[in-house]
């Protein structure tokens, strides 16, 4: 085991943890959109986790950095702090925000984030950049909007995970979206109904038809 410090607080993580699961099981709150504890390589699309390490130059990722021994780690600086505001009003200036109307309303990781760090969800210092895709419910059991996804990359490690592969990120930069092979409706798509794509979804983009809504599966937070 690994002894270390974070927000003045000692304590044990196994070898090799990254600082963000070793902070969560101590409950030390760090904000994390993309993160998920079985993936073998971090994503760190979201850039919500950001810590400081006391005797680093930079803020680094909490979901990538693995702790070490006798490491000091503050995750409320200014700085970080920062960092997470930039972050968090990015991801929402690509995000459809219409709340009250989403399915996944009240049990959303964007307005998890927000309530915790105080943010507001809605842009301050960004314009939106909303997108308007349509919206694909030709599968039985759920609905996929792109306009409402965050690009945390859930779905696609959990579709893979499952050896299906049907979903993957198409095109790039600003046009990026979760898609299936060649665009295809997902009813058309070889996507075999698992459902674990909907369970993990953080944000309403895969929401169950039936209503039954979760709060963004086992793998996150
Ligand atoms: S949780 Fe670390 S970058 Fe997304």
């Amino acid at each position: 085991m690994v002894t270390l410090t974070i927000d003045d607080i000692e304590i044990k993580a196994p070898e090799g943890e990254k600082i963000l699961w070793a902070a969560l099981d101590n409950d030390i709150y760090i904000p994390n959109l993309c993160a998920i504890r079985e993936a073998d390589v971090p994503f760190g699309g979201c850039r919500l986790c950001f810590v400081e390490i006391e005797g680093r130059k930079s803020p680094v990722t909490a979901c990538s950095q693995v702790v070490e021994p006798g490491m000091v780690v503050h995750t409320n600086t200014p700085k970080v702090n920062r960092l997470r505001r930039t972050a968090f009003e990015l991801l929402l200036s690509h995000h459809a925000i219409d709340c009250r109307n989403c399915a996944k309303n009240r049990n959303c990781e964007l307005q998890r984030i927000a309530s915790r760090l105080g943010f507001k969800l809605k842009l301050q210092r960004f314009r939106s950049i909303p997108r308007s895709l349509p919206i694909d419910s030709t599968h039985p059991l759920f609905i996929y909007d792109p306009n409402k996804c965050v690009l945390c990359g859930k779905c696609v490690w959990v579709c893979n995970e499952r050896g299906e592969g049907d979903i993957d990120f198409a095109y790039r930069g600003i046009d990026t979206v979760v898609s299936t092979f060649d665009n295809m409706p997902m009813a058309d798509s070889i996507c075999s109904s698992c459902m674990e794509c909907v369970e993990i979804c953080p944000v309403g983009a895969l929401v169950p038809k039936d209503g039954d809504n979760n709060g963004g599966g086992p793998h996150g937070t």
